[in-house]
Order: structure tokens, then C-alpha cells, then sequence
């Protein structure tokens, strides 16, 4: 009998191997967005077609790699994120066992594109089945580009156990979503399709947390936030009214890293407790930072698993710092952070850290990194965009003006509307004067301290919301011109326009197509100033034109962020008295007065113990 074992070929253990941490298409999404972040990419695009079947693809403004690094990435085990066994119980990398880019070259085809900063030109290598095709210089910007193809096209097996196009789709937009939410400060894109899906500009993490999940948590976030020496935690809760009855928006990271965690989601469960329905899960988005020494990620290949050196210690404290922040909401019943039983009789709380243990820890550099990691956090509590409501209540809907009914003679100043809401103006002393500076900023005060307010971001914001009611419904009235003006317009545009005319009625803007790529403007909004409306259209095309290339954005969206765009008033400004209290005013009472629709503020608070704590009081 001859002996019977042989080694497998190397592509076939390749593909075997690559089953653990390839499953499906979200899987590469998972590690190439990984990837990225580690390379220090502060831009990331993600581009599926065929929900990742036909591609995925991750584009990242980071590091780059050198030639022997392209072609070395490939290999398995490669890795230039850890060096020996030590290294692995301090991990700050996304990624630490050189699998990733080897498992994805052995069951799809690759094409790697990549650049360092020094070099002039980059390397880009075509690979299938854990085989080099081509390698070629490529002239590019610093990055790297990494197309997969044609996932599990060598192993049909699998292929058929993908499940269909929304199915997998989901699964991709899940593992963007738990990337996308833990480094606010990196932009990223997901476009599906040709579609875009999601667009995130840079921001707080509160702001990545609304652009993700919606508009509806803007107001209903509550801020966690507590630090000990052996761990901190921070992130937001759902209010309790935002439960829903489907487990969905829930999330922890821990040093950064999304888990799954059963035993921690029960610690937050519990401190919810009864102010939600038995049957409902609270929004959650929770990040722990603790030494790294005191966890396991190496627990399983997609490291979703971890283990903690101190499980019980863990639970509790996260329950404590849910609770605690519930109950300074005012939303369950106050209760001391420092008395909690359940935290308290803990070995690790009750008995203080030994000094060896304190120094070792603190002296980390790992320690170190991680603990100023929490960008997110801090720059949350630098631009503290929740209080604007210490300044006002907001007016129940069924109050607010129809901003858009006004009408106003044809000579109005920059900023004319006046408030037709008196009777719910709070906490506002009306002769207190208010402040421009620099013809730009508005400086309110207000009980917490002062605010000051970008007047073009404010009205951008105002006019945003007013053309959303606008177009749902409530048209703005139409001045009609007494000498209707005539523009001719290039083919392009003219197709453009055309498209936009009913939703440009709705908005106050009356156009007649002329024939010859000519418009007859008969009316124009009766708050806007008359007399340049040809600019007014031409610009407000321009800027549409400029968004033309979102495509996560409807044509009607397009038109109002143009539109609110072009029509607000700008930096520079001087205004009246009267003109900064009505743009005071209707600022608070949009739906989201802290944010421009792209995103950027409209204001900031400054609080006055903060200032009386600078000047030593
Ligand atoms: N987008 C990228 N930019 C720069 N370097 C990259 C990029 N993607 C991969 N690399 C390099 O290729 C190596 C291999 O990547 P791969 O994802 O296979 O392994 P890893 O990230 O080190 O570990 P893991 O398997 O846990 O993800 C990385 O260690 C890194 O040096
Ligand atoms: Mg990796």
C-alpha cells in the first residue's frame, strides 16, 4: 500500500482557511474598511455592485504601501501590525493576524491598487485564486484601492449558498454602519449600484450617530459618559419613547472594535428596566475603553468575540453609567453613581487599585493611546450642541408659523421675517440687545451662559426647513413680476430646469419655458429680494448641478439644499436688531436648529461656569 497523505496544493488551503473569515460579501466589507482605518485613511469609500457579489471595492486616502508590501499583503499571516506573540495582548490595530487580504485573493479575484506618499508612482497587482496575474506602476494619489471581484467565482459551492442581492446587501451595510459609527472623524461613503447610499462628512460622534440612524434621534440622545481608572465608557442611550420592537440599533465598541456581546446588551437592559416595555429594545450606542491587556479579541476569526479579563466588573460598571445617565436626564429617578450596590461591593471598586498596578497601567503607552483615543468623545463635549434648548422651548408643531405664507413689500432688507409667533417666545428679554460680530456671528444670551450663532448656517437651516414644508404641501406665495424677465439658458440646463419647474412653483419660483432655451421668470418668492432673480436661478442651478453628482440625494432634496443655499444670507452681512431676533427665533423652532442640512453647525454654546472656571471663579 503506498502512504496516503499529500499536502494540500496551497490555493486549496488557502480557500479552507479563507472559509473562517470570507463567509459572504460583507465579510471583505468588514476587513477592507478595517484595513483602511488602520492604514490612518481619512476618507473611506466603499462601492458594491450586485450587493458585494460582483464587487466590493475600498478606496482610502491612507498610508499606502510600498511595492514589496503590495505584493507581500497577499501573503497569509503577513502583517505588519503585530511581531511577536507579546504584541497580541496589546493590540491598537483593527487588524492583527495577516489573514484578511490572503483569504479574499484565494476565493475572488483582486485588483490592489496602492500608493505611499514618497513614491511617484504606485503598484497596482492583479491576483486570482491566491495567484499574481499582472503587477504593473500606476500612476495614482497616496492610498490604496482594493476591488474584489467575482467573490467565491472558484468555488461554486459557496457561491450558491449566498443569500439574495437585499439579503447580502443588509449584511453590508450592518458591518459599514458598526465601522462608519466608531471613527466619526473619518469620512466615508457607501455607494451601491451607482447609487449612493450613504455620504458621512466628518463630525461628532453624535452627528454620526443621527446621520446614521436618522433624523428622529437628534433630540432623544442621551450623552454616558463615566471614567475610572481601570475603564471608561461613552456614547449615547436612546430615550426610552425611542424603544422599538425590533432589536436593531445596538451597539458596542469596545477599544473601538464592534462586539457582540449578549451579557452586556442584558447590563443595559437592566438599566432601562421598567421604563420601557418588556418587549422592546432601547437604541444604543455604547464605547468602552479599557487596557487592552484586559481583553481576548483572538477569540474568533471575525473578532466580533471578545473576552474580558473581568467580565463582572465590566456589567456593572456599564449598568452604573447607563443608569446614571438616565437619571441625570431627569428620566428615571435620580440615583448616586458612587452608591450603586451593584458596583460598589466589587473587589475592583471597594478595594482601591495597588500603586504597582496604578503605574503599570497609566505608563502604558498602549494605555495611553487608547484613552486619548476617545476622539469622538471629546470633541463632543467641545461643540455641546444639546443645550439649545435651555434657550427655548421648542413650539409644539401645530404652532408653528407657516414661514413661507409671508408676504413682504418688494424691497425687503437680507434677512425680513418677522416672527409671527409671540406668544411662546421664553426666557427672552426682548430689549436685551443682541450682538453681531464680524458681520457674521449672532452672541445670545441665554440662561446656561451665551451663544453665539453663524448667521449664514442658521439660515441656510431656516430656509431649508421652511421650502420641506413647502414642497409637502404649503407652497410659498409668488410675487408676480410687473416686467417678467427672459433668460436663455445653455441645452444642458435647460433639460435641468425643466425637470425642476413644478417643485421650483411650490417654492415661490413661477418660470414659463419660452422655447429657443429661454425662460420667461413671471414670479419669484415675495420674501426674496426682486431684481436679480436671474442671478438668484443661475446660481441656485449652478449649486444644484455641483450636488448633481449625490446620488444619495433625491432631485427634489437637491433643489432645496440649493435653493436654501443660494437664498441664505451670507457671512459678512451686516443686520438689524430686527433681523437677528427673527433669525434668532425661527432658528429655534426648525425640527434641527444645530445642524445646516450638510451637516456643519449653526451654533455653539459657551457655559458660564466654563468661563467662570478661566478666570479662576
Ligand atoms: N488599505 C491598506 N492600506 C495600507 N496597507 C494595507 C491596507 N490593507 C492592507 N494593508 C497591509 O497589508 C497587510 C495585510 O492585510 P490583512 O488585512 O491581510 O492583515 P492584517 O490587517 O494585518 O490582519 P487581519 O487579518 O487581522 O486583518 C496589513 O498588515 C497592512 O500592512
Ligand atoms: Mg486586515
Amino acid at each position: 500500500m503506498p502512504d496516503i497523505i499529500q499536502l494540500l496544493p496551497d490555493n486549496i488551503a488557502n480557500q479552507i482557511a479563507a472559509g473562517e473569515v470570507i463567509q459572504r460579501p460583507a465579510s471583505a466589507v468588514k476587513e477592507l474598511l478595517e484595513n483602511a482605518v488602520d492604514a490612518g485613511a481619512t476618507e473611506i469609500k466603499l462601492v458594491v455592485n450586485d450587493a458585494g457579489k460582483a464587487l466590493v471595492q475600498v478606496i482610502d486616502n491612507g498610508k499606502g504601501m510600498s511595492e514589496t508590501d503590495a505584493r507581500m499583503s497577499f501573503e497569509r499571516h503577513a502583517t505588519s501590525k503585530i511581531r511577536n506573540i507579546e504584541d497580541l495582548f496589546h493590540i491598537k490595530t483593527m487588524g492583527f493576524r495577516g489573514e484578511a487580504l490572503a483569504s479574499i485573493a484565494a476565493v475572488a479575484q483582486v485588483e490592489l491598487k496602492s500608493k505611499r506618499a514618497e513614491e511617484t508612482t504606485g503598484t497596482c497587482i492583479e491576483i486570482d485564486n491566491s495567484v499574481v496575474r499582472r503587477q504593473e506602476p500606476v500612476a495614482m494619489e497616496q492610498g490604496t484601492s482594493i476591488a474584489m471581484k467575482n467573490l467565491f467565482f472558484n468555488v461554486p459551492a459557496r457561491r450558491n449558498f449566498l443569500k439574495s442581492n437585499p439579503s447580502e446587501l443588509r449584511h453590508i451595510m450592518d458591518e459599514f454602519i458598526r465601522v462608519a459609527m466608531s471613527f466619526p472623524d473619518i469620512f466615508f461613503s457607501l455607494t451601491s449600484n451607482g447609487q449612493q447610499v450613504f455620504h458621512l462628512e466628518r463630525g461628532s460622534l453624535k452627528q454620526r450617530i443621527v446621520q446614521i440612524l436618522g433624523n428622529n434621534y437628534n433630540a432623544k440622545l442621551v450623552n454616558v459618559q463615566e471614567q475610572t481608572d481601570y475603564m471608561n465608557i461613552y456614547g449615547f442611550v436612546g430615550k426610552p419613547e425611542t424603544a422599538k420592537k425590533t432589536r436593531g440599533d445596538q451597539y458596542f465598541f469596545v477599544n473601538n472594535r464592534f462586539i457582540k456581546s449578549a451579557y452586556l446588551n442584558h447590563a443595559v437592559m437592566g438599566a432601562f428596566d421598567a421604563m420601557i416595555a418588556k418587549d422592546s429594545f432601547p437604541m444604543y450606542a455604547l464605547f468602552i475603553d479599557l487596557d487592552p491587556a484586559q481583553l481576548d479579541i483572538n477569540v474568533h476569526p471575525t473578532k466580533q468575540e471578545i473576552k474580558f479579563e473581568d467580565e463582572k466588573i465590566v456589567y456593572a460598571f456599564v449598568q452604573s453609567a447607563v443608569k446614571h445617565a438616565l437619571a441625570q436626564f431627569s428620566i428615571s429617578p435620580t440615583l448616586d453613581f458612587e452608591l450603586d450596590s451593584s458596583i460598589q461591593h466589587l473587589d475592583a471598586v471597594s478595594k482601591p487599585f495597588s500603586d504597582d498596578r496604578k503605574t503599570s497601567i497609566a505608563s502604558s503607552s498602549l494605555y495611553n493611546t487608547f484613552s486619548q483615543k476617545n476622539q469622538a468623545h471629546f470633541i463632543e463635549n467641545k461643540s455641546e450642541l444639546k443645550h439649545w434648548r435651555d434657550f427655548y422651548e421648542p413650539v409644539p408643531k401645530e404652532q408653528r408659523p407657516l414661514t413661507g405664507d409671508m408676504l413682504e413689500p418688494a424691497t425687503t432688507p437680507a434677512y425680513d421675517h418677522v416672527p409671527l409667533y409671540t406668544e411662546k417666545r421664553q426666557q427672552v428679554q426682548d430689549d436685551s440687545p443682541l450682538q453681531q460680530l464680524h458681520a457674521t456671528y449672532i452672541v445670545v444670551q441665554n440662561d446656561a451662559g451665551f451663544i453665539v450663532i453663524h448667521q449664514q448656517n442658521a439660515h441656510e437651516r431656516i430656509l431649508y426647513e421652511r421650502f420641506i414644508k413647502a414642497v409637502d404641501g404649503k407652497p410659498i406665495a409668488i410675487q408676480q413680476s410687473l416686467f417678467p424677465q427672459t433668460m436663455e439658458l445653455a441645452a444642458a440646463d435647460v433639460m435641468v430646469l425643466t425637470e425642476l419647474l413644478p417643485d421650483l412653483h411650490y417654492l415661490g419660483y413661477h418660470l414659463e419655458p419660452f422655447g429657443n432655451n429661454t425662460f420667461v421668470i413671471q414670479g419669484t418668492p415675495a420674501d426674496v429680494d426682486q431684481g436679480n432673480e436671474k442671478t438668484a436661478i443661475e446660481k441656485m442651478l449652478e449649486q444644484y448641478k455641483h450636488f448633481s453628482n449625490d446620488l444619495k440625494y433625491s432631485k427634489r432634496e437637491k433643489l432645496l439644499r440649493s435653493l436654501a443655499w443660494q437664498q441664505a444670507i451670507k457671512a459678512g452681512k451686516q443686520l438689524t436688531q430686527k433681523e437677528m431676533k427673527s433669525l434668532v427665533e425661527d432658528l429655534f423652532i426648525c425640527a434641527s436648529p444645530n445642524i445646516t442640512p450638510n451637516g456643519k453647525p449653526t451654533y455653539t454654546q459657551f457655559k458660564k461656569y466654563e468661563l467662570d472656571r478661566m478666570f479662576g471663579r
